[in-house]
């Protein structure tokens, strides 16, 4: 596996195989490695000749009073999974090299990022789109794999793509869960005993509303306010960052469920803000 900080030799790295006719599959992630990321290298290893997965913990998508300085980071643990998972190349940039002193141009899908963890994180996705078009550009990659508990993300940059013309096929994945439904995240590491022991019922509220659903219920607020009244019982230590209903593809504000509907929310628990999602059908769970 190569190991590249400069993202100028990464470009020509990719350029290179590109001019031998090999595919590229690019995983970006932020590091700190769980089994959701696995996930991500191992689907991406099927999808293309080279796997390339970036690991950068970008500062652009961190607020001012976010945990970028305290975000979990292991890079030599990180390069030996990114390798087992058969990886060509571990893009490790510093953060100097990716924004210059002088960077000046953002990217932005402001619409869709004022909603749902945009109201409370207001620069948070300019920072993703810049960061991922900037890898994009670099990797002129065939391929992107995104989880899909950061559902919004993964919306955002499609819409980014296809707005821009961007030549890269975004393929996403489902959430990876602990045995007791939370959703892997690197952050889970801020939770405490009694935090963890609270956490699965963010997922458990998500699967109720499903099943009432599942039994005939469309109106959202309804739905809403049944998993507000499991999570009040649940997790008395968790602060309600937002729970919400929308359209899965343009984040939309659904009020009457007609087709399938994305509900996801942010729950503070102690020093984690933990983010989840479920895809609600009339017939089934989906996510
Ligand atoms: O999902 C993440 O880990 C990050 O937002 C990403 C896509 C790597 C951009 O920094």
């Amino acid at each position: 596996m190569h190991i590249i900080k400069n993202p100028a030799e990464l470009s020509a790295q990719c350029r290179a195989w590109r001019n031998a006719g090999q595919s590229i599959c690019l995983v970006p992630t932020m590091g700190y490695y769980h089994a959701g990321h696995e996930d991500l290298m191992q689907y991406g290893r099927t999808l293309a000749d080279k796997l390339v997965v970036s690991l950068f913990v970008n500062p652009t998508q961190f607020g001012p009073t976010e945990d970028l300085a305290n975000y979990p980071r292991d890079h030599e643990r990180d390069a030996r999974i990114a390798e087992s998972h058969g990886c060509d190349l571990l893009f490790l940039p510093d953060a100097q090299d990716m924004f210059t002193q002088d960077h000046a141009t953002w990217v932005e899908v402001p619409k869709m990022a004022k909603v749902l963890c945009g109201v409370s994180r207001p620069i948070h996705f300019r920072g993703v789109c810049t960061v991922v078009l900037k890898l994009f550009n670099l990797t002129q990659a065939d391929f992107a794999v995104f989880g899909e508990k950061d559902w919004q993300q993964q919306a955002i940059l499609k819409k980014m793509t296809e707005d821009l013309n961007v030549p890269v096929c975004i393929k996403t994945r489902a959430t990876v869960r602990e045995r007791d439904g939370l959703a892997l995240s690197s952050r889970n590491v801020y939770l405490s005993t009694e935090e963890r022991r609270q956490a699965p019922a963010i997922y458990a509220g998500l699967c109720a509303a499903q099943n009432l659903v599942a039994s005939g219920e469309r109106h959202a607020q309804k739905i809403k306010n049944h998993v507000l009244q499991k999570w009040a019982k649940d997790i008395p230590l968790g602060r309600l960052d937002y729970l919400t209903i929308v359209d899965p593809r343009s984040l939309e504000n659904v009020e009457y469920l007609e087709n399938e509907a994305l509900m996801a929310c942010a729950v503070r628990l102690g020093k984690a803000r933990l983010i989840d999602n479920i895809l609600l059908t009339a017939c089934g769970t989906q996510a």
